[in-house]
């Protein structure tokens, strides 16, 4: 048996929470070869506490094999001591009407401890993946904090707009959602994000070929990719919760094993200036992974549509940059 991965993860109580640490413990994210010992953070609060407490119960009752040990805490130190994934989940949801930056406000100030105590306390090759909202901008507020934690650790979750426009093309199209391939979502996960139906794929075919609605996907497919999540807020009255822990999940399979042979995935990384994007933001762009390591893909041809849709995002990220100046370490 392999050594056990140490994996946080904040929020642990929440929605999201609830239907990702089963996944998690059951080998869905590192392989039914690799055990874990999971480290649950909730805020120091009675009701969060005991809720935690109850999830851990169910999973004790889950009697997973690959499960280790269960670390529930509300102490930063003690949650990421050790740990080689920090999952940051926890952190307000938006309600219906609000853009996922009016959360800055609230949120952002959450990442910038957690930043610090991931550089305090995390094992060398932490990698750590935010998932709470603005999750770009809450990504650089940990990233920024985290002094002495090399950047390219630092990921910000776009695979759920990954996985939506994947489906969107495939019912369009009449095929199976595996037959899509090199679907980018670019810069930020907003209204504003990219998804780049010009370079994907259906079985090897470009989209546009496929899909000869260009309307439908200049308009209707992006809009629809853009505002899914203000969509299940709608109809649920609360934030997708199993579809984005399934995106956690495909995240970190996907940084952790080869990319497939001229794919790729999406996730936002921190800008090395690749596509003339601002050095140092969240960016998401087509990544690949050899399993160890990820880089950007680089060859990726863009028409001016697509410029201006990458410029559009990148403007937001900007200025979600500038609204949490005094939060920024390094
Ligand atoms: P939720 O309210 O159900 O759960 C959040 C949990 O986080 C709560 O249990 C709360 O007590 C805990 N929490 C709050 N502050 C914390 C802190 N400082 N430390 C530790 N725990 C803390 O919310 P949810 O539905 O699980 O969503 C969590 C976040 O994920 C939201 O910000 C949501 O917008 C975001 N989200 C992102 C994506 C994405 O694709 N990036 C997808 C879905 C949801
Ligand atoms: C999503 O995309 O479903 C999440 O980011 C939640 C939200 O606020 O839309």
């Amino acid at each position: 048996m392999n050594t056990p991965i140490r994996v946080a993860i904040t929020g642990a109580a929440g929605q999201i929470g609830y239907s990702l640490l089963f996944r998690i413990a059951s080998g869905a994210m590192f392989g039914p070869n690799q055990p874990v010992i999971l480290h649950l953070i909730e805020i120091p609060d009675e009701k969060a506490m005991n809720a935690l407490q109850g999830v851990c119960m169910e999973l004790d009752d889950c009697a997973f094999p690959l499960l280790k040990g269960i670390v529930p805490t509300s102490d930063l130190d003690a949650g990421f001591q050790g740990v080689n994934w920090a999952l940051l989940v926890g952190a307000v949801p938006r309600k219906a009407g609000m853009e996922r930056k009016d959360l800055l406000g609230l949120n952002g100030r959450i990442f910038t401890g957690q930043g610090r105590a991931i550089a305090r306390n995390a094992a060398k090759d932490v990698r750590t993946l935010v998932v709470g909202n603005p999750c770009n901008t809450n990504a650089l507020i940990a990233m920024t904090n985290a002094a002495g934690v090399p950047a390219r650790q630092f990921f910000a979750m776009t695979m759920l707009d990954e996985n939506r426009a994947k489906t969107q093309l495939a019912r369009k199209a009449g095929v199976e959602v595996t037959a899509v391939s090199n679907m980018a979502i670019w810069g930020n996960h907003s209204a504003t994000m990219y998804p780049d139906f010009f370079n994907a794929r259906i079985t090897n075919r470009p989209v546009p070929d496929v899909i000869g609605h260009r309307e439908w996907l200049e308009k209707d497919f992006i809009a629809t990719v853009q505002q899914r999540g203000a969509a299940i807020i709608k109809a649920r009255g609360l934030s997708s919760a199993a579809s984005a822990a399934n995106a956690v999940v495909d995240t970190v399979r996907n940084l952790t094993t080869p990319t497939r042979e001229g794919d790729w995935f999406s996730v936002a990384v921190c800008s090395d200036g690749s596509y003339g994007i601002e050095k140092g933001l969240m960016f998401s762009y087509p990544v690949r992974s050899n399993g160890k390591d990820w880089s950007v893909v680089l060859d990726v041809p863009l028409n001016d549509f697509s410029k201006a849709k990458i410029a559009a995002t990148e403007a937001e990220l900007k200025e979600e940059k500038s609204m949490v100046a005094d939060l920024l370490g390094k």
